[in-house]
């Protein structure tokens, strides 16, 4: 698929040296992806860093006591997302012996963790084939191959996840995941993004029709 091999060429010259980017070990990508759910990376890095020195490990956070964990947490917001951390790292101790999970059938079990995030850790950590389907990777599909289906209708929604689980099926599903999240934050961004130096841009269906502003659809809920 010369899309996703253009996108992983893309991502090896242009990415964001991240440390949550030098690891496969699924606690580490748990913590990053939950503190980036609702946050940008430039507020989130101290805080998985204070996060990841303090509890260094899945069962040092299981055992922390919950205001502690609330403390750390403060100023991100969205603090049903500490709770449910803290949840999810004591059923790993509970019932997966302290070892954090890679699999999406067991991620997705777990407390506050939704489709989205246990596609990211299962790829990332493990290089399972699920397509990870953020803000980013609609706009990036729905303008490269023209999609106008609103990307919060049931049916968009079902037609998006479709075409990236079909595109995933690249030898790195984890980096390629990475990848396409990564050009739709830094290149295919949503306002005034820089089609001009685009390498995508012959291909890209939304540039050829000059579309580009009006994709992704959405509907107003
Ligand atoms: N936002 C959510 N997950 C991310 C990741 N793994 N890298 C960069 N930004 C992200």
């Amino acid at each position: 698929m010369a899309f996703s091999s253009e996108i992983i060429a893309w991502y090896n010259l242009n990415k964001r040296d991240l440390p949550w980017r030098h690891t496969q070990d699924p606690y580490v990508i748990w913590l990053s992806e939950v503190i980036l759910q609702q946050t940008r990376v430039e507020q989130g890095l101290p805080y998985f860093h204070r996060f990841l020195s303090r509890y260094p490990d899945v069962t040092s956070f299981a055992e922390a006591p919950e205001d502690e964990i609330l403390l750390h947490w403060q100023g991100l917001g969205y603090y049903s997302r500490a709770r449910n951390m803290h949840r999810a790292a004591k059923t790993v101790v509970a019932e997966y012996a302290g070892i954090f999970p890679a699999r999406y059938d067991d991620l997705i079990k777990l407390k506050g963790v939704g489709e989205y995030t246990a596609a990211a850790i299962a790829s990332f950590a493990g290089n399972e084939a699920k397509a990870v389907v953020d803000g980013n990777v609609f706009r990036t599909l729905a303008r490269y191959f023209g999609i106008d289906a609103p990307i919060n209708s049931s049916k968009g929604k079902k037609l998006f996840l479709a075409l990236a689980q079909e595109l995933l099926e690249v030898t790195q599903p984890g980096i390629y995941n990475q990848a396409v999240m990564e050009f739709g934050a830094m290149q295919c961004k949503p306002k005034n993004p820089d089609c001009a130096t685009c390498v995508l841009q012959l291909d890209c269906k939304a540039r050829r029709e000059g579309r580009v502003a009006q994709l992704p659809v959405k509907i107003k809920s």
